[in-house]
């Protein structure tokens, strides 16, 4: 509706031709109308940031029930991040005056959410979501693929946060493949998570900041395993199962990229957020969505046999999904094609 609407409002107010073009609608009448509607936009900046993207509450803001929906519904496999996230973000959201950012430390294999929960999370605080100017990704091997260039990695890093946050302090920020950043380089950015309530003018206090990692992931799994060997249900994995396991791998790891940091010296992280490894029925379930999404009809037959073909571990147990859910979209397409 909006992209229609902006572009009446836009022809009736540059165009005072197209005011008169207004069938049957007498000119005058028209004339009154555009100058209610301009009323109704008391200024040119009002009437700016109407179309475009700002930093203000028409295009930033929290939606609990989105986000729970979009768990439930979209995320398959992993009750205890679900709940984790859910109760971090909003309590961070409705906290007027948050004493620190928040950091949220997500840990698993690949395929198993980690990135597509930050984009759940963008999708249900920017209208924009993930396009939006104010959520910035950095990927490890993207952006800071040279371990010479450290330094000046670091300088642009602190750079872009800054920068970034001064032009809108509900800035989002994505830092992926945590565990192939250089030491020292998430270090760089400390003092922007820390609880100063300024820095040299800058109050970073409403920025977030999601930190994704496979570390963790094996001692997670290992978590998981133990309860299907000891016959109990995955659904009763609580966090505290695999708090320790998590931290042991966290802090012990030389390839964390949070290693020896501050950041986890100095409690910066909020929360350290685990993620499970995928059974073959989450496989299945990330198949059926993946045809929803694409506006097929579900099939069973189709999935099963995609998700049949994946490699799962351990060796023996076949139990846990090596690719995660990862690369469906590539994968289904193989078995929608006619033999
Ligand atoms: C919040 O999300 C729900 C579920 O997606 C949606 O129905 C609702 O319209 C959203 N609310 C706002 C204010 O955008
Ligand atoms: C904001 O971050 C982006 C990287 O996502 C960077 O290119 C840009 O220069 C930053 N903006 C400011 C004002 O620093």
């Amino acid at each position: 509706m909006r992209p229609r609407c902006k572009l009446l409002l836009l022809w009736v107010l540059w165009n005072p031709a197209a005011v008169a073009a207004i069938e049957p609608i007498s000119t005058g009448i028209a004339v009154g109308m555009a100058a209610a509607l301009t009323g109704l936009f008391a200024s040119y900046r009002d009437i700016f940031y109407y179309f475009q993207e700002s930093c203000r509450p028409d295009w930033i803001s929290y939606n609990r029930t989105g986000l729970e929906q979009a768990l439930q519904k979209k995320l398959f496999g992993q009750h205890v991040a679900s709940r984790v996230i859910l109760k971090a973000v909003t309590g961070y959201m409705n906290n007027p005056n948050p004493k620190k950012p928040l950091v949220l430390s997500l840990h698993g294999w690949t395929g198993t959410g980690k990135n597509f929960v930050s984009h759940l999370i963008a999708e249900n605080l920017y209208t924009e979501g993930m396009h939006s100017r104010f959520v910035h990704l950095f990927t490890a091997t993207a952006h800071f693929p040279h371990e010479k260039d450290l330094e000046m990695y670091k300088a642009q890093l602190q750079q872009w946060v800054k920068g970034n946050v001064s032009n809108c302090g509900r800035s989002m920020f994505i830092f992926d493949e945590m565990d192939k950043m250089q030491t020292g380089l998430i270090d760089s950015i400390k003092p922007y998570l820390d609880y100063y309530e300024q820095l040299d003018g800058v109050s970073y206090r409403k920025a977030i900041f999601i930190l994704l990692s496979n570390t963790g992931g094996e001692s997670i799994g290992k978590v998981a395993l133990d309860f299907w060997n000891a016959g109990r249900e995955r659904e009763e994995i609580e966090l505290h199962d695999l708090e320790k396991a998590l931290s042991l791998s966290v802090f012990n790891n030389k390839k964390s990229g949070l290693w020896h940091t501050s950041l986890i010296d100095k409690n910066l992280v909020d929360y350290f957020v685990p993620f499970l490894p995928l059974e073959y029925k989450h496989v299945v379930q990330c198949g059926l969505n993946e045809m929803v999404t694409r506006g097929l009809k579900p099939d069973t037959n189709v999935v099963e046999q995609m998700a049949k073909d994946f490699i799962y571990y351990p060796k023996e147990e076949r139990l846990f999904s090596v690719p995660g859910c990862k690369l469906i979209p590539n994968k289904l397409n193989f078995y929608l094609l006619d033999p």
